[in-house]
């Protein structure tokens, strides 16, 4: 038995923001960071709220820890808002995630699994949850898991579960105009990154291939252009992350995701550049699985030719918006070099490498990491 899990509503357009004004709650949370705020985001929301008694939770970090989330469902248990209100990058959305089943369950959010079922702990979904990104990349308005950090045991935990997914996506394009540039890239590069894993994942079916294929058609399309500053193009990307995060989100994501968890914590380098570096080399180290047929199919539909057309066209938009292409433009050699039985072995334990079309050993991952440093070919 198979599921497609979504929200049950996604307003997108110009004017997006305007939906806010049908809301009828009259206690309402909004969870959001400091940056987010100065940029004038939160008094455009509270705007459009009939709402008469609003509480902003602000105090959402890069890399959200449990205990974030667990101090902002303390605020929520206190103010008890009909409605929350998401609005900011992937941490902040992910932290309002945890928020909502936090603040009606006593529940440990490590101890949330994917098998878990929420509705047996009496999960009534009391507040309805609203996101709004301001990125265009993670996808976290649309999919059922969050990232939070267990900062004692220095590791990243995915609490997943259907019920987490928020009820409502605003795409708001006039959010996104004036993102700069490095999170037009890097985020781009997530959204890439998700809907090519999204593709030739194991669990890949045919409602998560329609959303990334598309997703993957619109970023090839316009991720350039919208660094570039074109904002027609900057507001397909915002749908294109979207789509790709309804793809990856019902499919799962894969090795690259893997190498990129390991090398973003050890390194701390932004989410999207983590894992964009090793896209082309992870398609290599591909070419040999069933994910090539895939790839050859998809790269002839969007005019790419087949995967090593597609790489190719991967590098070159890469090199095109100022993304790395090799690890030691980012890690020193000798730094990387201290670290790498470790990171290999963070990535060979993260959990998205299950999902993977073909799944390299200790010594494959390694040598997939050393030819993304020296930018060699993976030809194993
Ligand atoms: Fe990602």
């Amino acid at each position: 038995m198979w599921s497609y899990v979504s929200p049950r509503l996604i307003i997108y357009g110009e004017d997006a923001l305007e939906a806010l004004s049908t809301e009828n709650a009259e206690r309402v949370l909004i969870v959001t960071d400091k940056s987010i705020e100065k940029l004038g985001f939160i008094d455009a929301v509270k705007e459009k709220l009939k709402a008469s008694k609003i509480e902003v939770f602000n105090e959402v970090e890069p890399e959200p820890s449990i205990d974030t989330a667990i101090a902002c469902a303390k605020t929520a248990r206190k103010f008890a808002p009909e409605l929350i209100i998401a609005v900011g990058g992937g941490s902040v959305l992910d932290v309002a995630k945890m928020t909502r089943i936090l603040m009606e369950i006593d529940v440990d959010p490590i101890g949330i699994l994917p098998s878990l079922d929420l509705t047996e702990l009496g999960f009534k979904k009391r507040s309805k949850l609203i996101a709004i990104p301001t990125t265009s990349g993670t996808g976290a308005d649309v999919t059922w898991a969050c990232v939070l950090s267990d900062k004692a045991e220095k590791r990243k935990m995915t609490p997943a579960n259907k019920e987490i997914v928020p009820d409502i996506s605003i795409l708001d394009y006039r959010i996104v105009e004036k993102m700069p540039k490095n999170l037009i890239a890097g985020s781009g590069m997530d959204a890439l990154t998700h809907a090519i894993e999204g593709l030739v994942s194991i669990w890949k079916n045919d409602f998560s291939d329609a959303m990334c294929e598309k997703a993957l058609e619109l970023i090839l399309e316009n991720l350039e252009k919208s660094y570039n500053g074109d904002l027609s193009a900057r507001a397909k990307m915002h749908i294109a992350a979207t789509m790709a995060g309804l793809g990856f989100g019902n499919s799962q994501v894969g090795l690259v995701h893997s190498l990129g968890h390991a090398f973003g914590a050890f390194f701390n380098v932004h989410h999207g550049l983590s894992v964009g570096i090793f896209l082309p080399y992870v398609l290599q180290y591909y070419r040999k699985s069933n994910a090539k047929d895939i790839l050859d199919k998809v790269s002839k539909k969007i005019g790419s030719g087949d995967t090593n057309g597609l790489i190719a066209r991967i590098t070159t938009l890469m090199r095109n918006i100022n993304v790395p292409t090799r690890v030691s433009e980012v890690v020193k050699e000798k730094e990387f070099f201290e670290n790498i039985e470790n990171l290999t072995m963070a990535a060979l334990n993260d959990a998205s490498l299950a999902m993977s079309p073909r799944i390299p050993d200790f010594g494959e991952i390694q040598k997939i990491y050393e030819c993304a440093l020296f930018g060699r070919e993976v030809d194993f």
